[in-house]
């Protein structure tokens, strides 16, 4: 079966009131608040991504709010701890309902093992389980941090691969990586190994503090699964616009 793909939006807003009114703006039409079948987009409300920032100022009422709404939920908060934590953790937001969330792969293939017991064990309740993926590096490591800081002497392509295969024996779902890596880890790990993809940018966009970008388009010629977009649909003059330019570009 064909993997899942969507557009992620990245709600980077300092607190809910900042979000659900972005999100108000994208979801009305005509003042009506619509659900996007009513725009063409197929089931549900736009796909969120909500960040550390967010969720540490507003906590687990705005999963709440997001899920009441209809949005699906990735919930970006990167755990990295010693397994028995990861999984306490994980239990507790399987218990928000979230739609997917990730743990760093450097903390190895028992923590990320941890991660998902504890994810599915909070998550029982729900018919739908959330998807669990893994960060392989941070892109604001290069090579230099790489092997002059974290003492890693090998190069990052190999390193970013073997991660993702650590994450895949874990029992994981994917990675979020670079557009640039998709067909590669689709080889290593197999087609149904989903990659989330950030970096993205139409082609008249700023790059704003991205370093390789591709545009919705390209990124669907490369494999990704999902793609994650943030300043392009939430500096946009309409949302709206940008949000549904995004979609059919990349479904
Ligand atoms: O605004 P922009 O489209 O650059 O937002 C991209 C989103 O993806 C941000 O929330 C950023 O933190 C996240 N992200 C990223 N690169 C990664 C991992 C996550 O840009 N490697």
């Amino acid at each position: 079966m064909a993997n899942e793909r969507d557009v992620i939006i990245a709600c980077d807003f300092k607190s809910a009131d900042e979000t659900i009114k972005f999100l108000d703006r994208i979801t009305r039409v005509r003042n009506e608040v619509v659900s996007c079948d009513d725009i063409g987009f197929g089931a549900g409300r736009p796909y969120v991504k909500i960040g550390m920032e967010l969720f540490y100022a507003e906590g687990p009422d705005m999963i709440r709010q997001l899920k009441a709404r209809g949005h699906k939920v990735f919930l970006d908060l990167k755990l990295h701890d010693i397994p028995n934590t990861v999984k306490k953790s994980m239990q507790v937001i399987g218990g928000y309902g979230v739609d997917m969330v990730n743990v760093h792969a450097s903390g190895g293939v028992e923590m990320m093992k941890a991660a998902k017991e504890g994810l599915l064990l909070g998550a029982a309740r729900f018919a739908d389980k959330p998807k669990l993926i893994a960060v392989t590096q941070l892109t604001s490591t290069d090579e230099e941090t790489l092997h002059n800081q974290l003492l890693i002497d090998r190069p990052m392509d190999e390193v970013v691969k073997k991660y993702a295969l650590n994450a895949r024996e874990a029992g994981l779902d994917g990675v979020v990586c670079s557009a640039f890596e998709a067909a590669e880890i689709h080889e290593a790990c197999g087609a149904d190994f989903i990659t989330v993809t950030p970096g993205i940018r139409f082609a008249e966009n700023n790059r704003d503090d991205q370093k390789r970008v591709m545009t919705p388009a390209q990124a669907k010629l490369a494999g990704s699964d999902y793609i994650v977009v943030g300043r392009p649909i939430t500096a946009a003059d309409r949302p709206i616009d940008a949000y549904t330019r995004c979609k059919e570009e990349f479904l």
